[in-house]
């Protein structure tokens, strides 16, 4: 058995070799989890299955609830015999049997939606129309009649585009036309597409108009280099402002930092005002045009984005697309009584529907926000709430959302923006007897979204946060005639998965089940890679993955929840449950990377030793793989759980906020000192991203495929460049794991180059063996 080479004295054997000093340590211990009392009406349960004579009646309830949309009156030539559409989606007609049984147990990750019956005779149900809108995007699109009184757009006044713009204009319209058309017709029907285009068109013109010199050029650039996203020099940080620098005049002066970790592109968390009190992390937002007071203002944000482009780093912020906070504008008008803003939420007199929904919706946050529906007094309405009771989820079957979004996204375009994170996406259209997630809508809203930003805005990219079931997640790159046309890019939630199960049970058969089941996503988009992030790890493993891979979902899923819980008997994790669901068994984890891969358990330089290296495999694994890889602020330098949260009373109940340190600026001064753990972090870190930027076989348009591995402690993916293969070979469990050499050498030849250590190794050998943790990146040599 050959070993590989010993790696030298580079910065990253400090990591494998050096002497570490004893690992700091969370000296808070366990805190109890404080009760809340559930802030919304619990929903009836175990309730039976509805008789079509209820049915009935709830859908006239409905009829009465729902109002005609708040589009202007079509002219005669735009009248056409189509069906009735209303604001608020209602039942396509009864049950005719359970919903289909949830094959994961991860709230957010469902089994594929089952499609609503339509009742024989039905009345035109919004449902029943939009189904029957959705045949025609396979038409040819033929550019809407715009009727000649058709109203004054009240989101946007008129831009006069001057001759070159309007010829910019133009070129761009015919180039997305199809998309743009397509999209919004399948979703509204072709009547209301009619009503809709000369609002829409007046808006794009006129943010065009407004879009800055700086931008504009920024917009020739990227059109000239499409795969900006892809290209292996992208690394990602993800970061609250004000808890890495205080305010963004703050970030601003620590951007000698994020460069020296080869940062090209920033995510600050939500930052947008939201309302005061909980607020979900900022996933509450009061007001998309300003920004949270304490940190700045929309003019700070603006020089912040521009400073950040000088250096060649993307802004990313959170577009919250699903909800509002209760105190956003809309919102006070709605429960004012404004018929029009009450279009714009999911508002019920009654329980009926919500009752009816609530069969098959699943709970987000059944710890702290019970049920998808919460009453409102002033309103005297059930408002659709699927997050937290202050997040009043917005009703996308109601095309001026669609406009309000479009004006938010190019407005923040036009501050500088550039990626936009496309918040709880999955969930912005509701579809009775399904989850209510992942539906076709999404997709088509997506690809109309982007088609606006296109026409405008050609820097901008979207990236979907859609924690969704594996089998769900590749539609958000696009699939079918959305291939390429959707987000730009979407996070791995599967591989993140992945890795700490793999990490928990020194196996890997799970893994390669899960990766290997994934369609090939379209070769203009990207994953977003990451180790962590600031949400908790819901187990989105499919019990047919599991089943696949000798193991069962629900006891696996037992078993990481008890393992990073440290309830598992030797865990080295410290993590902590986060939203149990006795119903489904579910329990999330909350952690920083550090301490769930055993960095705060650690006793011994032999345990900080063991868990700085599967740190590194982790990270390895997420800069290796393709993507864009997301380091989530402190994770360079190993930060530990914070249980300072506790002491916040808006944070206090929701865990998540372990995970979510203060940057420590002591250890980051310490970052060159390999004598700490912080030090060997953060140096094994800058190794991996150094590697990365040098291969061009890590430029996302190329596939990673996995490679069946004959050891089930070793994963192995493979990417075939043009300039030859790479096969990045990994061990999960603490020991050395032997590889048969032909396999490996079939790929990249007899004596590839291993990228992470600068080794070339011998294949001509019948066995290599990786070390415990151990990461490669072999590069085949070719001449
Ligand atoms: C996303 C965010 C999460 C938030 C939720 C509701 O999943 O990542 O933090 O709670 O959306 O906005």
């Amino acid at each position: 058995m050959t070993k590989p080479p010993k790696p030298n004295a580079s910065p990253d054997a400090a990591l494998l070799e050096s002497p570490a000093p004893e690992a700091p340590r969370s000296e808070a211990a366990e805190a109890p989890r404080k009760s809340r009392a559930a802030r919304k009406t619990p929903v009836k349960s175990g309730a039976p299955m509805p008789d079509p004579v209820q049915v009935s009646l709830a859908i006239s309830e409905a009829a009465k609830d729902a109002s005609p949309l708040p589009v202007p009156t079509p002219t005669k030539a735009a009248r056409k015999p189509r069906p009735a559409k209303a604001a608020v989606p209602s039942p396509a007609g009864p049950a005719q049997s359970e919903p289909a049984p949830t094959e994961s147990a991860a709230p957010k990750a469902k089994p594929a939606p089952r499609k609503p019956k339509a009742p024989a005779a039905a009345p035109a149900t919004p449902e029943v129309a939009q189904e029957e809108a959705r045949p025609e995007p396979a038409a040819e699109p033929v550019p809407p009649e715009v009727p000649a009184d058709a109203p004054t757009p009240p989101l946007s006044s008129e831009a006069t585009l001057d001759p070159r713009d309007a010829d910019t204009f133009a070129i761009r319209l015919e180039r997305y036309r199809a998309d743009l058309e397509g999209s919004l017709r399948s979703v509204y029907g072709a009547e209301q597409l009619v009503a809709l285009w000369p609002r829409l068109e007046a808006l794009l013109r006129r943010a065009l108009a407004e879009r800055p010199a700086d931008l504009r050029r920024l917009d020739e650039a990227r059109l000239l280099r499409p795969d900006w996203l892809q290209v292996p020099e992208m690394i990602g940080y993800v970061a609250y402002a004000d808890r890495f620098a205080g305010t963004l005049e703050g970030v601003g002066e620590h951007l000698n930092y994020l460069e020296e970790l080869g940062v090209k592109y920033l995510h600050l968390m939500p930052l947008l005002k939201p309302r005061v009190g909980e607020n979900d992390g900022g996933y509450a937002v009061q007001d998309y045009r300003a920004v949270r007071e304490d940190l700045g203002s929309m003019a700070d944000l603006k020089a912040l984005a521009s400073r950040l482009r000088r250096r060649g780093i993307s802004l990313e912020l959170d577009l919250v697309m699903n909800h509002v906070a209760q105190e956003h504008g809309w919102a006070v008008r709605a429960r004012a009584g404004e018929q029009k803003y009450r279009d714009y939420f999911l508002m019920f007199e009654n329980r009926d529907l919500p009752d009816l929904y609530e069969r098959t919706l699943p709970e987000i946050f059944p710890d702290f926000a019970p049920g998808n529906f919460t009453w409102n007094d002033e309103a005297q309405r059930w408002v659709w709430t699927t997050f937290n009771s202050y997040q009043w989820d917005l009703n996308w079957a109601n095309p001026e959302v669609f406009l309000e979004f479009v004006d938010i996204i190019l407005y923040l375009a036009n501050q500088g923006v550039e990626i936009f994170r496309l918040d709880a996406i999955a969930f912005i259209w509701k579809r009775m007897w399904t989850d209510s997630q992942n539906q076709p809508e999404v997709h088509d809203l997506t690809r109309a979204l982007r088609a606006c930003a296109r026409i405008v805005a050609p820097a901008v990219a979207f990236k979907a946060e859609a924690i969704v079931a594996p089998g769900d997640l590749i539609a958000y790159l696009g699939r079918r005639d959305h291939h390429g046309k959707v987000s730009d890019m979407a996070y791995h939630n599967s591989l993140m998965v992945q890795l700490w199960s793999s990490l928990a049970s020194g196996n890997t058969r799970l893994f390669e089940q899960a990766l290997s089941a994934f369609a090939p996503k379209p070769t203009n988009t990207t994953w977003g890679m990451y180790v962590r992030c600031h949400d908790d790890i819901g187990w989105a493993i499919s019990d047919h993955d599991a089943g696949m891979a000798g193991t069962t979902g629900p006891g696996h899923r037992a078993f990481l929840s008890d393992f990073y819980s440290g309830e598992w008997p030797g865990s080295f994790a410290r993590g902590q449950v986060f939203q149990a669901n006795p119903r489904t068994g579910d329990r999330r984890i909350s952690g920083t990377a550090a301490s769930l891969a055993g960095l705060e358990a650690a006793q011994t330089e032999e345990d900080i030793d063991l868990a700085l290296r599967r740190l590194r495999l982790l990270h390895a694994v997420t800069l290796g793989y393709g993507g864009v890889p997301l380091i989530y602020m402190g994770d360079e330098l190993a930060l530990l759980n914070d249980e300072r949260y506790l002491d916040v009373p808006e944070h206090a109940q929701d865990n998540r906020w372990l995970h979510r340190p203060a940057m420590d600026w002591h250890k980051a001064e310490e970052r060159f000192d390999v004598a700490t753990s912080s030090g060997r972090m953060y140096a094994a870190l800058q190794r991996l991203i150094r590697a990365r930027r040098q291969l061009p076989h890590l430029h996302a348009s190329i596939e990673a495929q996995i490679v069946p591995s004959p050891n089930e402690h070793t994963l192995l993916f493979r990417r075939d460049h043009p300039l030859g293969s790479m096969l990045a070979m990994y061990n999960f469990s603490p020991e050395f794991q032997p590889l048969p050499a032909p396999l490996l050498r079939a790929i990249v030849g007899d004596y590839p180059r291993d990228a992470l250590s600068g080794h070339e190794w011998n294949l001509t050998n019948p066995e290599v063996a990786l070390e415990p943790y151990g990461a490669y990146w072999l590069i085949e040599q070719t001449r």
